[in-house]
């Protein structure tokens, strides 16, 4: 990847003015972590070609494909307090939506943050955060998105999708992550200037694919189903089950009924 076609493609004021770049590396969100540690700025993005040991939600491992996935992590310093903490990987989902809509390409949100076309996945987030006292001093924002993968280059069990199987054309990563980029500042400036983040459940209540649908939520090898409502003011997904309203601020969903 190249940096520079990435900045010209910027039009932000904080996010990626710098940028590591890795030709290889283990995990792009672990990188994030060191560079915290040795003293990097706020806005600070590692990318790489090849990701080796990639980490997905819930202690999975995330599989990138060298040249082809678009694999990189986003250091913010937020300062915010921890009830908004919740919202940082729907803020990236609906940028990344947004990104895409202007790529051509319509992509969708399945809670808490896959990326998703027509049901199958085309990528996801991972946010990881350092608390101090109520403050959220350090969130890394991982992102792991398929673009310019072939079928075959994309394990068949993850019913997943790339931008190219779906539009049948190529595109330049570098551009794809300056419009990520592009959108999650305003939404990020906003969130933290307003500490309101109904605007931004909005957006992502309007870009979910399964409002008012059944789902399957399994939490602690346990399951149950119910209607997706929407969210919280926490951000957490609010289920119907058998007339009584559950919370979930965690876990994996599955999308029974379209
Ligand atoms: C998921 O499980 O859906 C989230 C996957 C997140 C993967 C990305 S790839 C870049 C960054 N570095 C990692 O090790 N993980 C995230």
């Amino acid at each position: 990847m190249f940096i520079n076609l990435i900045q010209t493609n910027l039009t932000t004021t904080v996010l990626g003015k710098n940028i590591e770049h890795y030709s290889w590396t283990e995990s792009t969100n672990e990188d994030a972590w060191k560079l915290i540690d040795d003293g990097t700025v706020e806005g600070t993005i590692v990318i790489t070609d090849k990701q080796t040991d990639g980490k997905g939600r819930a202690g999975r491992s995330w599989i990138s494909v060298q040249g082809k996935s678009l694999t990189a992590s986003l250091i913010i310093k937020p300062g915010i307090d921890s009830r908004l903490a919740g919202f940082f990987p729907l803020l990236t989902g609906v940028a990344i939506v947004k990104a895409f809509a202007e790529l051509g390409l319509d992509v969708k949100l399945k809670w808490p943050n896959d990326i998703m076309v027509n049901n199958k996945k085309l990528g996801g987030i991972l946010c990881e955060s350092r608390v101090q006292g109520k403050v959220h001093e350090w969130v890394v924002i991982g992102m792991g998105l398929n673009i310019n993968e072939k079928e075959n280059e994309l394990p068949d069990e993850l019913r997943a999708t790339s931008f190219f199987m779906e539009k049948s054309s190529s595109i330049q990563r570098e551009l794809v992550l300056a419009k990520i980029m592009n959108h999650i500042e305003p939404l990020y400036v906003e969130l933290n200037k307003n500490k309101d983040p109904s605007q931004l459940m909005a957006l992502w209540t309007e870009y979910c694919n399964h409002v008012n649908k059944t789902v399957k939520f399994e939490v602690e090898n346990k399951s149950l189903s119910g209607k997706f409502m929407g969210l919280n003011t926490d951000g957490a997904a609010i289920v119907k089950t058998n007339g009584n309203e559950k919370i979930f601020s965690s876990g994996d969903m599955h999308l029974i009924q379209s």
